[in-house]
């Protein structure tokens, strides 16, 4: 269990807000805005996964007709959830930008005195929620570079993934996760429904170092690079197991509470891969290194990329520090 420098360490059952509470009192220069920050989005998760579990009753599944900035189908949850997601931001007044998945440009949030700036996938997995199967929300927070009280710009958003503040993802599963570092550990919190509260679950979360699960989208086996075949093939008769859920957020988490290999190489159809590197990878790649895993393009630290475009994409092998080592091995 993570402690802390001024009390004990907190118990398995606090609150979110506490727990945030208590972060901060060890931080003697923190002003709070973080902290209020992460409250915020905690609420927007709160609201998200009330409106994934009506989905099925008042006609928020399937496609809304329209295409996103990345020229993919936009679920009406996708779009749901980014209003909504943007909203709590900018009425939080922690944040003077935002960049989503879902829209082209920089989002202004017209609080310029603001000092962070947040990146997101509001949600992951989309084409999972007509079927009931995991989704999730991923974020990143940065201090901006630019000076408080003027407009924000893209240099704020491509400081590269070392210099996240925090990061973390709500996962909307068999129960509702809220996982996210600040440079100090993993911690997950589990949301209950019936008080409105998340509560503490893991209060560190270590990663295995080694693991047996490898995930992947198996139907683009013969596009991927010849050494990833070698490798899973070599993972196959190692007996390793197969699982791909088809959300990056809940094969990530699985495999980081259970030690396992994410790949997304390129193909032919997504030659720089097709996951992006601000508001997938990097975040992912900041708790994976928290806890213990690795995260790579095949070549570079996920968190060592110098980004140059919002919606960048990027190749990735995240999870066990020994199963990602193998694979690059075959590199
Ligand atoms: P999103 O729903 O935010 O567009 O992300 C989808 C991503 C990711 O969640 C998932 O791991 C991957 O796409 C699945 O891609 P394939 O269908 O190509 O396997
Ligand atoms: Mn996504
Ligand atoms: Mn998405």
């Amino acid at each position: 269990m993570q402690s802390t420098s001024s009390t004990i360490a907190l118990p398995v059952g606090v609150t979110l807000d506490r727990y945030i509470m208590r972060q901060q009192r060890d931080f003697p220069f923190a002003t709070g805005e973080l902290s209020q920050l992460l409250r915020d989005i905690a609420l927007a998760g709160k609201i998200i996964n009330r409106e994934i579990n009506k989905a099925g009753l008042i006609d928020v599944t399937g496609a809304l007709g329209s295409n996103n900035v990345q020229g993919e189908c936009q679920q009406k949850l996708d779009v749901i959830a980014n209003i909504r997601f943007i909203r709590a931001l900018k009425n939080g007044g922690e944040v003077c930008a935002i960049i989503s998945e879902e829209d082209e440009e920089i989002i202004y949030t017209d609080n310029d005195h603001a000092k962070y700036v947040v990146a997101m996938d509001p949600l992951d997995g989309s084409s999972n929620i007509d079927v009931n199967v995991s989704i999730g929300t991923i974020f990143s927070i940065y201090r901006r570079v630019t000076p408080i009280g003027t407009r924000a710009t893209l240099d704020d958003f491509l400081q590269g993934g070392r210099k996240q503040v925090a990061a973390g993802y709500i996962l909307y599963g068999s129960s509702t996760m809220l996982v996210y570092t600040t440079g100090h550990g993993v911690s997950g919190f589990t949301y209950d429904h019936s008080l409105g509260e998340f509560f503490l679950s893991q209060a560190q979360i270590n990663s295995p170092a080694d693991g047996s699960i490898y995930s992947c989208n198996d139907g683009n086996y013969n596009e991927y690079p010849e050494n990833i075949r070698h490798y899973l093939e070599t993972s196959r008769r190692q007996g390793y197991t197969g699982r791909y859920i088809g959300s990056l957020v809940a094969d990530f988490h699985r495999n980081l509470i259970k030690g396992g290999i994410y790949l997304y190489p390129p193909i032919p159809k997504a030659p720089t891969g097709k996951l992006r590197l601000l508001y997938e990878c990097a975040p992912l790649a900041f708790i994976a290194e928290q806890a213990g895993g690795r995260a790579t393009d095949g070549f570079r630290d996920i968190l060592d990329i110098e980004p140059s475009e919002l919606h960048q994409r990027t190749p990735l092998y995240i999870g066990a520090t020994k199963m990602v080592e193998a694979l690059l091995e075959t590199v």
